[in-house]
């Protein structure tokens, strides 16, 4: 389905009856990967999986996309599904997102999922390696971040099959999405002084193989935030949901029918 939000148009699945949940895909892929974690909770929730502006079959609008700009496109979003109040999960980048959400929209969550992710801003080194990869892909399109980022994105043991499908995901967005999405995720402030504020529950979730937010770096999300439950997720990287479907799925499942 599609609609315009903050005058773009947005493209979005919505499954299912019962408790909200909002899925927000990481970088640099679309809402593709949340697929079978859709099929599995529709079946007792509400399930709401946007493609962010840029990415999958949303609008393309000239960046940078801001993790700011992205909560309130989710916010709107959500205005326009008539919904308040909602559980929501974010990946790596759309856990930087939950983060500017919670800032922002804090009275709409019922319950936060962070997979992946990470509180803290870019160090110097990061945002300039951002920018160099912004114009890599600016100048030889999405394939060639295909080819960096694949390898840190799933466990070593991803069969052939699931790199390709990733690689499709990723393909299928513009250069100019991709690079205005790193050029925002550069922007992103420190939200380190969030984490004590949530009062929501809280599951982070992570892959026992994940390169990029490490169990360990989780671990200390899990200790800043009053209350939260960490769950690891065996035989997986980074984009975990993506590695192992069903475990992720039953990990979410679980999660929302104790609230
Ligand atoms: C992601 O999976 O969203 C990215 O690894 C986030 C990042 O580049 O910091």
């Amino acid at each position: 389905m599609e609609t315009t939000v903050n005058g773009v148009k947005l493209f979005y699945r919505d499954e299912g009856q019962g408790p909200a949940v909002l899925l927000v895909h990481g970088f640099p892929v679309s809402g593709e990967v949340w697929l079978p974690q859709l099929e599995e909770l529709s079946q007792t929730c509400r399930v709401v999986v946007p493609d962010l502006r840029g990415f999958g079959n949303s609008e393309v609008p000239p960046g940078p996309y801001t993790m700011e700009t992205h909560a309130d496109d989710l916010a709107a979003l959500l205005d326009t599904l008539g919904i308040e109040r909602v559980v929501l999960g974010g990946l790596s980048m759309g856990g930087y997102i939950a983060f500017a959400f919670l800032r922002r929209h804090a009275a709409r969550l019922c319950g936060l999922v962070l997979c992946d992710t990470r509180a803290t801003a870019d160090t110097d080194e990061v945002r300039a390696n951002r920018e160099t990869t912004a114009r890599l892909v600016e100048e030889q399109g999405a394939t060639a971040i295909a080819d960096r980022m694949i390898p840190n994105l799933l466990s070593s043991t991803a069969p052939p099959e699931r790199k390709a499908l990733l690689r499709g995901i990723i393909e299928r967005n513009q250069p100019q999405a991709i690079a205005a999405a790193l050029r925002g995720m550069a922007l992103r402030g420190d939200s380190t002084d969030l984490l004590p504020t949530v009062s929501v529950p809280t599951l982070i979730v992570v892959g026992e193989d994940d390169v990029l937010s490490t169990p360990d770096e989780m671990r200390g999300l899990e200790a800043a935030i009053p209350g939260s439950k960490l769950v690891v997720i065996s035989g997986a990287g980074h984009i975990a949901n993506l590695d192992q479907p069903a475990l992720f799925a039953s990990a979410l499942t679980a999660f929302v029918q104790q609230l």
